[in-house]
């Protein structure tokens, strides 16, 4: 099964005048604009599609506080598409609109479809290049500096769900999903699409509540210097930060949140880790410095022992003994 990614994100909106600025001021491209419906594109032709919330032929919405309704796929193949629309039709309601976009709900109450794209990829971007203490690879050249960012496509979505295993099992045993990391107690479950892929494309966490919302979308760009370009322009349009800027400790991503006034937060994000078939899922115990972004979703008991498994805090260890050593056989 080959997933191209997240190729469309459906909300609905009451003021679409102040959509139409928050998706725009983001950074995306509006290619179509009427009384009832925007839609906007990433560098890679990924959409955001923003209806009346009156609109009869939207999905109804997962929280009563959001507006989002429906998260698309990108499907290479009609192979795919159809091996899919047999599997998920021996037991759910599975329709195919006058578009040939296929739509459906997961397990978890999510509306989710389906539709046959074609891959449009990045021309490389320029190298960033990092100055260090003991290495200068930018020379006599200032930084890159952006003035806005303009996201090259949706890398990732994030759910708050009442049960992360019901998630998981949906994802990897009716999809072939693939499992990145999680944290143990099912308190959330990192996925990908394809063995050789981002780190995540799925992240979902257990609710507090027990109820299914939409925690954020996440934008790739294409560096650090666009991040924080991006976050400052966009923050200064007025727009309020969720969390950041930042470094997540799961996936190595560079990010900035900001608040969705549809709901949920919508991310920059760059550099994640890639991983393959040899990447092997970590166990993580919930721990402050990891989800200190993610406070509302995961309990956190303030009782000392919130901290990284035991395996990676020994990595983390070796990590520090070795950079010591590096640092005391210069000084000598
Ligand atoms: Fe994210």
């Amino acid at each position: 099964m080959d997933f191209l990614g997240i190729d469309r994100v459906v909300y609905g909106a009451s003021n679409l005048t102040q959509a139409n600025d928050f998706f725009s001021q983001w950074g995306l491209k509006r290619v179509s604009k009427s009384p009832k419906k925007l839609v906007f594109e990433t560098g890679n032709g990924n959409q955001v599609i923003v209806q009346r919330h009156d609109d009869p032929e939207l999905p109804p919405k997962i929280a009563e506080h959001q507006e989002f309704r429906e998260v698309i796929y990108g499907l290479a193949k009609q192979s795919d598409f159809d091996a899919v629309h047999d599997n998920l039709s021996k037991d759910r309601l599975v329709s195919i609109d006058k578009e040939g976009v296929m739509h459906t709900v997961d397990d978890s109450g999510i509306h989710i479809g389906f539709r046959v794209v074609r891959e449009k990829k990045r021309p490389p971007a320029k190298e960033t290049l990092w100055n260090s203490p003991s290495q200068k690879k930018r020379v006599d050249v200032i930084s890159a500096v952006y003035s806005e960012a303009h996201p090259f496509k949706m890398g990732h979505i994030v759910f708050f769900v009442p049960d992360t295993k019901v998630a998981e099992n949906f994802y990897r045993k009716r999809l072939g999903f693939w499992l990145s990391d999680r944290y143990v107690g099912g308190a959330g479950v990192f996925l990908r699409w394809a063995k050789r892929s981002e780190h995540h494309n799925m992240f979902f966490v257990k609710s507090r509540t027990n109820s299914l919302a939409l925690h954020h979308i996440a934008f790739e760009v294409d560096s650090i210097h666009e991040v924080f370009g991006g976050g400052l322009a966009f923050s200064k349009k007025g727009w309020p930060t969720e969390v950041g800027p930042g470094r997540h400790p799961i996936s190595s991503a560079y990010f900035w949140y900001f608040k969705n006034p549809l709901g949920g937060a919508v991310e920059y994000f760059c550099d994640a880790d890639f991983v393959t078939e040899k990447w092997q899922p970590h166990q993580y115990r919930v721990n402050r410095f990891a989800e200190w972004h993610l406070l509302d979703g995961i309990e956190i008991k303030d009782d000392g022992k919130s901290r990284p498994s035991l395996k990676s805090a020994k990595e983390i260890d070796q990590h520090k003994k070795n950079e010591m050593a590096v640092v005391m056989k210069a000084s000598k």
